[in-house]
């Protein structure tokens, strides 16, 4: 689809206001977890990558971004309730203003989404539930292993209360470390999740049961932090339709239209707007293999998003399986302000430029998301001026391919976007064979490789090339 699909109308280059921010153009840097911030303390390396995302009038959503010592579920995720965090932003967000973009903090509480060993004393995760995540998925451990999510401790509700203070804490640490504002994580099957969703929740009390119910701790925060830092420096991330971490709901529109009144009335009573609105969707979930089957046709996700947007009175980001084509079409179509992107950002710093001039795009290495190295597969993607010289296959060695990779096709709609297989080089081919072995369901942990046999067969395919 070309830039200007609608002549007259916005396009995802063209500038928008959002609130007190005036953003130059809609690709947003989505909120990831990276892992590199040893012991919760952001180090010199996400300045780094935060640095090479930015660009002047630019938005970044760092990744999920622990509101307290309860909060982790990953290794080296980086905090923002003491001293010694809040210092070590402080550097990166200068860095980040440095080169004329705005920075938002996304803050998060997993709550069952953890394990005895991220938390203090060994204790049992919190949540609404005393229910497991069942062992479907497996949590990422400080070793690198994968083990099972343990029995969490459903909260008290004077226990709630302390919760929320501590968002509100980790907001107004935020700001005092620079940041422009904060996204509430309420998303993905973590803490504030938990509490939206009716597959999860199952309290008798007034945080669980109705709409209403299930909506209060998501509220009681947004009030909270919206009264700390102002509303305009708030944005709030939901996933309706995602059951990652067996997220399920029956009516995701339900809930998704009961958040967004919510947030509508909420604006409406102190006369101001929130930052924005920012809907996942689960595209990159297989259709139809939602656990709940109620919900997963890419019609109804399509009606689901439609709806939010109209109905939200206020910017409304999407993100969940955007490429360059659907960003300019959800922009053009009224579907979206704003679109993140978050995997074809890790891989291509430059990933503004690229999509504007529908320049080729790096592959990503899903091996390296969540390692702890400070340069490989973080900040070492090229940039577009630094593309190498790339080998080209010949027809021969793309048909040996297609045969060792089964019945992948490589051009079809799951292929590297853009290119055609004689113009892809050896190394984005294999690359493209861990992409294509990219599990949808397995969007955030779990991480699926062709098996070693499978590598060293195309390697020798390969042979020598490039
Ligand atoms: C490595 C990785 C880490 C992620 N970490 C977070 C996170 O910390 N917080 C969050 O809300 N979403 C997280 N996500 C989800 C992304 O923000 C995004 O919604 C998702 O990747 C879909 O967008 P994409 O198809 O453009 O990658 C993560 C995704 C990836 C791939």
């Amino acid at each position: 689809m070309a830039e200007t699909h609608s002549q007259g109308n916005p396009t995802l280059f063209s500038p928008y206001k959002m609130g007190r921010f005036n953003l130059s153009h809609r690709v947003v840097l989505a909120p990831m977890t990276r892992c590199r911030a040893l012991n919760g303390i952001p180090r010199p390396a996400l300045a780094e990558y935060y640095t090479q995302r930015s660009t002047p009038g630019g938005l970044l959503i760092t990744e999920g971004t622990m509101i307290s010592d309860t909060a982790a579920g990953f290794p080296h995720v980086p905090g923002i309730y003491n001293e010694e965090q809040v210092e070590a932003w402080k550097k990166i967000v200068d860095a980040v203003h440095a080169k004329g973009s705005i920075i938002f903090c996304q803050l998060w509480h997993v709550g069952r989404a953890s394990h005895s060993v991220y938390q203090p004393g060994g204790a049992a995760p919190i949540s609404s539930t005393s229910k497991p995540i069942s062992k479907r998925w497996r949590i990422l451990m400080p070793d690198g292993s994968y083990g099972i999510y343990p029995q969490p401790r459903a909260l008290q509700i004077s226990e709630i209360q302390e919760v929320v203070e501590d968002y509100c804490k980790a907001a107004v640490n935020a700001i005092r470390a620079g940041f422009d504002g904060i996204e509430i994580h309420g998303a993905h099957g973590y803490l504030i999740d938990q509490f939206l969703k009716d597959g999860i929740n199952d309290r008798t009390d007034e945080y669980g049961g109705s709409l209403a119910n299930r909506c209060k701790f998501l509220m009681q925060i947004v009030q909270a932090v919206a009264g700390a830092i102002g509303a305009d420096r708030v944005g709030v991330r939901m996933s309706p339709a995602i059951d990652h971490l067996d997220a399920t709901g029956s009516n995701p529109l339900n809930l998704g239209l009961a958040v967004v009144e919510r947030l509508n009335k909420f604006q409406q009573q102190i006369g101001s707007k929130l930052a924005y609105l920012h809907v996942t969707q689960p595209r990159y979930h297989a259709y139809g293999q939602t656990e709940s089957g109620t919900h997963g046709s890419e019609d109804e996700e399509a009606y689901l998003m439609r709806t939010l947007k109209r109905a939200y009175q206020g910017t409304f980001m999407c993100s969940g399986g955007f490429t360059r084509e659907l960003g300019l079409q959800a922009v053009a179509d009224g579907d979206a302000d704003l679109v993140s992107y978050g995997r074809l950002f890790i891989s291509n710093p430059d990933l503004v430029l690229r999509l504007k001039v529908n320049a080729p795009l790096n592959r990503y290495i899903r091996k390296t998301f969540y390692t702890q190295d400070p340069v490989v597969g973080y900040t070492d993607y090229p940039f577009l001026s630094e593309a190498k010289e790339t080998t080209f296959l010949d027809d021969a060695q793309v048909k040996k391919l297609k045969g060792v990779l089964g019945g992948t096709d490589l051009n079809g709609p799951q292929g590297p976007a853009g290119y055609s297989c004689k113009k892809v080089s050896a190394v984005t081919i294999l690359d493209f064979a861990l992409f294509a072995n990219d599990l949808p369901s397995d969007i955030i942990e779990q991480t699926t490789f062709l098996d070693d046999a499978t590598v060293k067969k195309l390697k020798g395919v390969l042979g020598g090339t490039g």
